[in-house]
């Protein structure tokens, strides 16, 4: 009998402005990730991590962290089977926060199943394309399949600047979205069951 592996999925919250969309739109992908049994679903939202810009003395690649900030981002990618980075788009690419933290890392990210949830007025498909070309040059296993959340500024925004109902918004995409969780999973347990 094959012993059932739980599969840790990190799911990262890169936008970091004051008022922001992305854990609204995060608590809502966390949801649906949960609904897999298979699942253990954790989530490190890179406004409280607050790492600051890059500033370890030698190349990520070499491995040779001196501060507690780099060891513990890096144990927090290391023990996570796959990973799910929530992602805004700000001006067609993703957030300088997001860019600092995955450069603060390096062998990390290698062949680490990725799912990217990208949103923005047509779903963020440039922050998702420009993160694809950077994750690749880290040699990191991002999923073809991308979920892309579209949000009216008229509709979906209240005046204070937040989502009226994020469940609707990321509900609509719950289908794909577990679609492709099953997928990260399954990868995720190729991998580990590749290691054993
Ligand atoms: C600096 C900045 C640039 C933006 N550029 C884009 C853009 O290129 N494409 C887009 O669809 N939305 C853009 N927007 C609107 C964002 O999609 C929207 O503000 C979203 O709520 C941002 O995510 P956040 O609230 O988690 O920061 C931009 C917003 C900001 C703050």
């Amino acid at each position: 009998m094959t012993e059932t592996r739980v599969t840790t999925i990190r799911v990262i919250i890169a936008s970091t402005r004051p008022v922001r969309v992305g854990p609204q739109i995060a608590e809502e992908v966390v949801r649906i990730i949960g609904e897999n049994p298979q699942v253990n679903v954790e989530v490190t939202d890179l406004k409280e991590l607050n790492l600051p810009f890059l500033d370890e003395p030698e190349m990520p690649a070499l491995g040779n962290y001196v501060h507690e900030h780099t060891k513990n981002w890096s144990g927090l990618i290391k023990t996570s089977d796959a990973v799910v980075i929530v992602t805004a788009e700000y001006n067609w690419g993703y957030p300088a926060s997001l860019k600092n933290a995955i450069d603060y890392l390096y062998s990390e990210w290698r062949k680490k199943p990725i799912l990217l949830v990208s949103y923005g007025a047509k779903g963020g498909p440039k922050a998702a394309e420009q993160l694809r070309q950077v994750l690749g040059r880290i040699r990191a296993n991002v999923l073809e399949a991308g979920i892309q959340i579209p949000l009216n500024s008229e509709v979906d925004y209240g005046k204070d600047n937040l989502l009226n109902d994020a469940a609707a918004v990321v509900g609509a995409h719950a289908q794909d979205i577990t679609a492709a969780v099953g997928e990260l999973v399954a990868t995720a347990q190729g991998q580990a069951e590749a290691k054993a």
